[in-house]
């Protein structure tokens, strides 16, 4: 199954673990933004995925349900192993890295220069804006950097750094506590 596109309707398949993680107090994007993210994943076609923060997988299996290949970022073991289930599960190609999310970007930087179509960024606010110029360097000229619960306080600082930047050109998305969507142009 690996690799494919995903033949079903993946936010109806996906309600169970949103219920679910909802339940347990994990937040996760949800199906009104998860629509919104299948929606891009179709029209963009992204091959290589960077996600920093996977919690239970939830956002990654709809980041990865056309076909794409997952590299997402989480640092909390249990959380990580659940979300291995759920990828096998819906047979995603994910590779979980089970680290610090800052510094795992910080250090792959020079190796995987412009390797990623999109990344996805929903881990702890305060590290939006401490990942941004190393995202920068890791998605392709043309690429795409979606951010979630952009009106946070916590990511204000990185809020006001993506819709100043003359690299990037930017959009926010007003679906529940916002997305943002910022398309690297140099
Ligand atoms: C909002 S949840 C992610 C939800 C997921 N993207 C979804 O929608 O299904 C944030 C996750 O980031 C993880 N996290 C927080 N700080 C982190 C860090 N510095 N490095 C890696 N993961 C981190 C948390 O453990 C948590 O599981």
């Amino acid at each position: 199954m690996i690799g494919l596109s995903y033949m079903g309707n993946i936010i109806e398949e996906l309600k169970k673990l949103e219920i679910e993680s909802i339940s347990r107090d994990i937040h996760i994007v949800g199906s009104e933004k998860g629509k919104w993210i299948h929606e891009k994943i179709l029209e963009l076609k992204p091959k290589k995925i960077l996600e920093l923060g996977t919690a239970t997988g939830y956002s990654g299996i709809i980041l990865g349900s056309e076909g794409a290949e997952l590299v997402t970022i989480e640092k909390d073991n249990q959380r990580a192993d659940e979300a291995k289930e759920n990828f096998k599960q819906f047979g995603i190609n994910a590779n979980i890295i089970i680290e610090d999310g800052v510094e795992i970007v910080n250090g792959i930087t020079s190796n995987e220069k412009e390797a990623f179509d999109l990344i996805f960024i929903d881990f702890y606010k305060k590290g939006y804006f401490k990942v941004l110029e190393d995202c920068l360097k890791l998605v392709k000229i043309g690429g795409y950097i979606i951010a979630d619960n952009i009106t946070f306080e916590g990511c204000q600082d990185y809020r006001n750094a993506i819709l100043n930047d003359n690299r990037l050109k930017t959009e926010i998305i007003n679906i529940k506590d916002g997305l943002s969507i910022s398309k690297r142009l140099a």
